[in-house]
């Protein structure tokens, strides 16, 4: 194996550490969640899927820049369209045409759509929702399932009492949140209509909203969504699909397409624009239109550069069949890491919906985990393979990607599989630990 350093990659870190709290701004991308030293931190370039680092290596990319790249890297279609609007300007003292035909798109593909505002991040998009929902109802509390960023009205479910743990990860101090908002953000466990139900008794006539991902690696329970739906209805309580991991992915209407459960509002960003900043909020008239009398108002938000990226990307989407294609690719990955796995004996498994599957280690001793999940980066990060337990396709994965990956894949369980065996996994890792990955409470 060709020698893999990260030399350049390490020393610009150092320099960010000065400079830059947590050096990167999405938590996600920090490399203390990776094999640090050995994973790569600081990319030159990338094109298709496709990433090349500082110090010369590349690498087949499994994360699609934690999500928002769904076409590739440097998608030349998006590109170009994107390039156009340079031309023409990125933004005006008026606003474009093109925002009403993204609309009219946004409309036409997604089951709850009927009108639409634009913001650019998934957090944002979020908050926009909960908004919009408090508006509508006159009401605070927020009961919530998944991640939904950065914003107070979600950080605030950890003051006073841990509630983020399941949905994101432990530990996270709500520092900068104002204490006020305390118990205005619940959680409720995906999957329990009944214990939905009681939130909202206990809450009654306090809830404005249900905000919940509708899923992400795995089917729902029959009826689960429906019965989301339902009980929505039934206390007057707006619903709201956060499809920004799910969106143009499980269908390219999303979850709601897929399940055929319409909530009232649903959010989209990442994977909308193909990797250029956008956001968007749709919904039905009768909750959207109420916020024409809110002040929720932005300057960039009225910028056309996502709204060109955002319709290359969704005539793409369409044109290449991106469902069809993550359908394809993901059953054949399943597949194939599976067999690695049985080849090496090592109990783990790729599985879930085809389009978004996910990797699960068992592991008998629960310390291990974190372990095995590092060494699994570390392992295919020196083999020229970016890929964790979690991942997403792109439209530029491949057949011969996968197989690429197939035979790196195994070779890394290989290791794990001695690792565990022989109790050595703190020799085989050359790097910490990496720091607590996300948990999801949706899969
Ligand atoms: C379901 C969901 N909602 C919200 C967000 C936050 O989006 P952003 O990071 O663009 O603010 C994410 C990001 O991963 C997400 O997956």
């Amino acid at each position: 194996m060709k020698e893999h350093s990260v030399a350049r990659s390490q020393a610009i870190h150092e320099r960010a550490k000065a400079l830059i709290p947590g050096t990167t701004q999405l938590i996600s991308r920090r490399p203390t969640r990776a094999a640090l030293g050995v994973s790569p931190i600081y990319a030159e370039r990338a094109k298709g899927c496709r990433i090349w680092d500082v110090d010369g290596n590349e690498y087949i990319d499994w994360t699609s820049a934690v999500g928002p790249v769904i076409l590739g890297y440097a998608d030349d279609v998006v590109d170009d369209a994107v390039r156009a609007q340079i031309d023409r300007g990125s933004i005006y003292s008026i606003v474009q045409e093109s925002a009403v035909e993204l609309a009219e798109e946004l409309v036409r593909i997604v089951p709850s759509a009927e009108m639409v505002r634009y913001c650019k991040g998934g957090g944002e998009a979020c908050t926009i929702a909960v908004r919009i929902a408090r508006g509508v109802t006159g009401r605070d509390k927020v009961l919530f399932c998944g991640y939904h960023g950065w914003h107070d009205w979600y950080q605030a479910a950890n003051i006073g009492t841990e509630r983020l743990a399941d949905h994101l990860f432990n530990g996270i101090e709500p520092i900068g949140v104002p204490r006020a908002l305390e118990g205005t953000a619940l959680p409720f466990a995906y999957g329990d209509l009944e214990g939905l139900e009681t939130l909202l008794v206990q809450n009654e006539g306090e809830v404005g909203c249900i905000i919940m991902e509708p899923m992400r690696s795995e089917e729902p329970p029959a009826g689960y969504l429906a019965g989301v739906r339902e009980l929505a209805s039934r206390y007057g309580v707006v619903l709201i699909f956060d499809e920004v991991s799910s969106g143009f992915r499980i269908a390219l209407g999303g979850a709601q397409e897929y399940a055929g459960v319409t909530p009232d509002l649903s959010v989209f960003a990442k994977a909308l624009s193909n990797g250029y900043p956008m956001g968007a909020v749709v919904g039905k008239r009768a909750f959207m239109e109420p916020a024409t009398q809110m002040f929720i108002s932005s300057a960039y938000w009225d910028d056309n550069i996502g709204i060109a990226a955002s319709l290359a990307t969704l005539r793409e989407l369409e044109r290449r069949d991106a469902v069809g294609h993550f359908n394809r690719i993901g059953d054949l990955f399943k597949q194939q890491i599976n067999e690695a796995a049985d080849a090496v004996g090592l109990d783990a498994r790729c599985e879930g919906v085809a389009a978004h599957p996910g990797i699960r280690f068992n592991v008998e001793n629960p310390g291990d985990a974190a372990k095995v999940s590092t060494l699994f980066i570390q392992e295919n990060a020196r083999r020229g393979v970016i890929l964790s337990n979690g991942f997403m396709f792109n439209c530029a994965h491949g057949e011969a990607e996968i197989e690429q990956t197939a035979v790196v894949v195994r070779e890394s369980f290989a290791i794990i599989a001695e690792g565990l065996d022989r109790g050595t996994l703190d020799e085989l890792l050359e790097c910490p630990i990496q720091e607590e990955f996300f948990r999801r409470l949706v899969r």
